[in-house]
């Protein structure tokens, strides 16, 4: 499973990237407004740091000045992947840039038939939201697993971009459903790394390292 930060931060992308762990990122404008950055030239510092796809998205509604806005972004480096919204216009942006050969992340997805739509406009990504679905009471997670379903039953291509992440527990089970990529914030990435029993298991090493004097360097 791929492994992309969902943030504008820089400093955050770079931090996970020298481990390994940044196989590509996601920005949104709500992420950009929150970075207080100019969205061309952040997103051209996170397109030089990380080698995978970079996810920018779309500011207008209608399709031709969604595919403009596209086209402008495909300009800032090599790995953009164009964002646009599950609307109609979305998906009529997201077939051309495809088209074109533009990688393409359709995003505000929240049911399997938008995502059977997405696919069949092209999309290279599709953003499930799973936290939000949560939010209000429905199961972000089933919203995975039938879109893995559906796109396993026809072998669409589309990978399955697991967005909305909250929680390390939304990571083990989109890695149990086979989600072919999870994006969420460098905090969700970090806290994956703890456990109860290592933090005790290290305090109990820590303290016979001490009474023993074991020394290595
Ligand atoms: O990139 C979009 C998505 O990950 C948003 O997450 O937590 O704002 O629902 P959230």
């Amino acid at each position: 499973m791929k492994f992309f930060v969902d943030t504008a931060e820089i400093p955050a992308i770079a931090e996970l990237n020298a481990l390994g762990m940044v196989d590509g990122v996601t920005t949104n404008p709500s992420l950009i407004k929150k970075s207080g950055r100019d969205i061309l030239e952040v997103t051209k510092e996170i397109c030089d740091l990380v080698d995978g796809p970079v996810s920018a998205e779309v500011t207008a509604t209608d399709a031709d000045t969604m595919i403009a806005e596209g086209r402008k972004l495909l300009e800032i480096a090599e790995n953009i992947a164009v964002k646009v919204p599950l609307t109609w216009d979305g998906l009529k942006a997201c077939k051309v840039l495809s088209d074109d050969g533009a990688m393409v992340n359709v995003t505000l997805c929240f049911s399997a038939n938008q995502a059977l739509l997405a696919a069949k406009a092209g999309a290279t990504f599709i953003s499930p939201f799973i936290g939000r679905l949560d939010d209000i009471h429905m199961d972000g997670m089933e919203l995975i697993e039938d879109i893995r379903i559906i796109y396993d039953n026809y072998g669409f291509e589309t990978q399955i971009l697991a967005a909305s992440i909250r929680t390390a527990n939304h990571v083990l089970d989109c890695a149990r459903i086979g989600a072919d990529v999870i994006t969420a914030p460098p905090s969700v990435i970090k806290a994956l790394v703890s456990h109860p029993l290592t933090d005790k298991g290290l305090e109990t090493f820590l303290a016979d390292i001490k009474s023993a004097g074991i020394k290595i360097l």
